[in-house]
């Protein structure tokens, strides 16, 4: 019965290997790479949360990775935006995910998924972190992760997003490093690939080095609570700003020692609007590739807190915002060629060992004492639990999205295909688009005083008060880690 189920697989994987797409990327060192072809790997990315994280509704029977013909849609107009990776923050791990994972994978876009939700008892409470780390949360985490570890474009998965910020209390960090190690034994214990854990924080910039260093520092006692990356959700470059004016310099020269990927795991100011997006030139640039990996733009779809690129109407069609414009041309301005040639640099690096003092001036309990696993955890790691998902990526048979997409000057953009990838291809910007209108749309419209549509969006969040190192908290953190 093994025996003919493996040849089963096998022979499907040999007539589906054409739409095989991506091939899965490893850490070494500080950079992502390719483990086929060792190229390092740069994150082109989105944030895809449509409905945003408080229309999360398990009841639902919907996800954002559950229903084929949106992810379909949302596939080919990221491929043609020039995207190769999204994140995903709220998944419910009892829906199907297969069609869509398929979907993202023969458009040549990894996956980076969170674990967690803003619903009760499925993320670390920053208050009493010790009441939600429990079994029954651990085995939500744990369901994520299965679902989700059998497919190649799977990147890496956060173990949690902004749960350190001034109201977390100081033992937060050590639960955190807690629930990465579960999640990595976990991985090694079930899952057919070593899959990356990194944590996602809020940029706070007192805390900020502290938390980097609490999550990527050695344990000899306890080697797997160590993150494989860290993302820093980035708000700090805001219209036509610098290097120097939005502190990226000060990023590169904290950051410039580490020994494992970083990148923005949320950027994308808007204080100004439309955005113009002229960080992207610089991320992707000679200053920042040395440090950073990329980073993932919030956000696709326009939410009240109008940080959209496009607007999903009620009725199914997709209404194209100045800002996916706006975005697409920066994309394409930038040198994917070299982007695509560099090399690995730095193929393996030692941590600097745990020490108090690497926690200055942060409020965190000076200890690297890590909390026990709670009763029960071990025995899930060591059956594994159940997952939805089927056991590896297929082919994909429908390309052509059924939905009416609308430029940006409201003519109908005909011909939306998915361009289905060769093994090994991941999406760049400028490769494979597909879509026309009767008269093209310019695509840039960087200085126009036309604000994105607001067909479905509620008044914009008033970010002004709050100010530019809050703008994480503003984009996300508030709806996820409540
Ligand atoms: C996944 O990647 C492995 C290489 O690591 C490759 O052998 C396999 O065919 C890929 N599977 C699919 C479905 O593309
Ligand atoms: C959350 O967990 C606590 C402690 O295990 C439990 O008392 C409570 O009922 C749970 N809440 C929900 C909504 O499941
Ligand atoms: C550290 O955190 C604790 C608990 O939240 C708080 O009581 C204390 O005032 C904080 N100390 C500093 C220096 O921020
Ligand atoms: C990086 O390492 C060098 C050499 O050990 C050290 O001089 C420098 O202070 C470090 N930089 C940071 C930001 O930690
Ligand atoms: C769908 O809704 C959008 C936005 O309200 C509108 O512009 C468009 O005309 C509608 N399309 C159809 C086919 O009803
Ligand atoms: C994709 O982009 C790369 C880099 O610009 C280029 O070398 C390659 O020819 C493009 N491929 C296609 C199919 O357009
Ligand atoms: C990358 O590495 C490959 C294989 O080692 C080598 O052939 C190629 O020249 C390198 N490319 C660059 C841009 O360094
Ligand atoms: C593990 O090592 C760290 C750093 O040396 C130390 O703080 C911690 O107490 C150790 N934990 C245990 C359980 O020994
Ligand atoms: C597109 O196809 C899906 C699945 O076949 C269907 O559920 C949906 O209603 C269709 N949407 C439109 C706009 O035709
Ligand atoms: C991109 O699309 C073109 C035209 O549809 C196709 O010929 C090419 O193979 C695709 N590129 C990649 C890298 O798959």
């Amino acid at each position: 019965m093994a025996l003919f189920k493996a040849m089963f697989f096998a022979l499907v994987a040999l007539f589906t290997s054409y739409a095989s797409a991506v091939a899965p990327l490893v850490v070494k060192g500080a950079d992502f790479v390719n483990s086929i072809d060792d190229t390092r790997f740069q994150i082109i990315g989105v944030a895809y949360q449509p409905g945003g994280s408080s229309g999360f509704n398990p009841g639902s029977g919907i996800d954002p990775l559950s229903d084929a013909s949106v992810c379909l849609r949302d596939a080919v107009l990221m491929q043609r935006l020039g995207v190769n990776a999204i994140r995903v923050y709220n998944l419910d791990p009892d829906l199907d995910h297969t069609d869509c994972a398929n979907i993202f994978n023969a458009a040549g876009i990894y996956m980076i998924l969170d674990v967690n939700s803003p619903l009760p008892n499925q993320s670390l409470n920053r208050g009493a972190p010790w009441e939600s780390y429990s079994s029954d949360y651990m085995q939500r985490v744990f369901k994520v992760v299965q679902d989700f570890m059998v497919f190649n474009n799977t990147l890496g998965f956060f173990s949690g997003n902004e749960v350190i910020n001034e109201d977390s209390v100081p033992e937060v960090p050590a639960y955190i490093r807690a629930v990465t190690r579960d999640m990595k034994d976990y991985i090694s214990a079930q899952s057919p690939r070593a899959i990356p854990v990194g944590y996602s924080a809020a940029d706070v910039r007192p805390l900020l080095m502290g938390t980097f260093n609490f999550m990527s520092c050695g344990l000899s006692n306890e080697t797997s609570s160590k993150i494989d990356f860290f993302g820093l959700n980035s708000y700090s470059w805001c219209g036509d700003a610098t290097f120097q004016s939005s502190g990226y310099d000060v990023l590169v020269s904290d950051f410039s020692n580490t020994t494992i990927p970083i990148f923005f795991s949320e950027y994308g100011c808007n204080n100004v609007s439309p955005r113009i997006f002229s960080e992207v030139g610089t991320l992707y640039g000679p200053k920042m590739t040395p440090v950073f990996s990329g980073g993932l733009i919030y956000e696709y779809s326009e939410e009240p807190n109008n940080y959209g690129l496009v607007n999903l109407n009620d009725n199914g069609t997709v209404s194209i915002l100045v800002d996916y414009d706006n975005l697409r041309k920066q994309y394409d301005d930038l040198d994917v060629g070299l982007l695509e040639k560099a090399n690995a640099t730095a193929t393996s690096l030692t941590p600097p060992n745990c020490a108090t003092s690497l926690l200055s001036g942060a409020n965190f309990t000076k200890s690297f004492d890590l909390p026990a696993r709670p009763d029960g955890v071990d025995d899930l790691i060591k059956k594994g639990v159940d997952g939805t998902s089927s056991t590896s990526n297929e082919a994909v048979t429908d390309t052509k999205p059924n939905q009416t997409v609308y430029a940006t000057n409201g003519q109908e953009i005909s011909g939306l295909q998915l361009n289905v990838l060769e093994w090994d291809q991941s999406n760049l910007p400028g490769n494979n688009t597909s879509g026309t209108t009767p008269s093209s749309p310019s695509g840039s419209t960087t200085s126009s005083g036309s604000s994105p549509s607001k067909t479905n969006a509620a008044p914009r969040v008033d970010d002004v008060k709050f100010g530019s190192l809050l703008m994480g908290a503003v984009g996300a953190g508030i709806y996820l880690q409540l």
